[in-house]
């Protein structure tokens, strides 16, 4: 555990893990999103968004203010890149990122973790955070794992 986190990446693994197995689908999403946001200080803002044809159109989030972003084009922003590549986008600077599209001013880095079903992409996971470099490859292994999880939730 790191300072300022109160679940470290292991518990938070399994504290999502029990939820899927007990939770009802339509109310998970959001408690896995309250999870990610309230068990970590580093992650400001966390968001799922879904596919739905080519536009992502944001469903549960945790965050202190909510986004002007709600729908966002497959092809635009960090999220479009993600959700069209399928590959995770880790941002540590997003002032220098020209596919940045600014939800809240206060954002220094962002990471974009895909929800794929084989080579479907389903949605994707994005975090903000206030830090710049908020990120590593704890946050996208942890992350990557939690997507896995959600697949076949959504
Ligand atoms: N910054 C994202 C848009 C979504 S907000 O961060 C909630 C992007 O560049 O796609």
């Amino acid at each position: 555990m790191t300072d300022g986190e109160f679940l470290d990446y292991k518990s938070a693994e399994q504290a999502i893990k029990k939820l899927l197995e007990t939770q009802p689908t339509p109310i998970v999403l959001q408690k896995i999103v309250d999870v990610l946001y309230e068990g970590f200080e580093k992650y400001s803002w966390v968001g799922i968004y879904f596919v739905k044809g080519d536009v992502l159109v944001l469903g549960p989030w945790g965050g202190k203010q909510a986004t002007e972003h709600t729908r966002i084009p497959l092809g635009r922003g960090v999220c479009g890149a993600a959700a069209t590549s399928g590959k995770t986008e880790l941002v540590d600077d997003v002032s220098k990122d020209r596919r940045y599209l600014s939800c809240f001013l206060s954002t220094r880095s962002e990471i974009v973790v895909p929800i794929k079903k084989s080579t479907m992409i389903l949605g994707e996971i994005d975090i903000d955070s206030d830090r710049p470099s908020a990120f590593d490859t704890a946050d996208v292994v942890f992350l990557e794992k939690v997507a896995d999880m959600l697949s076949s939730h959504i």
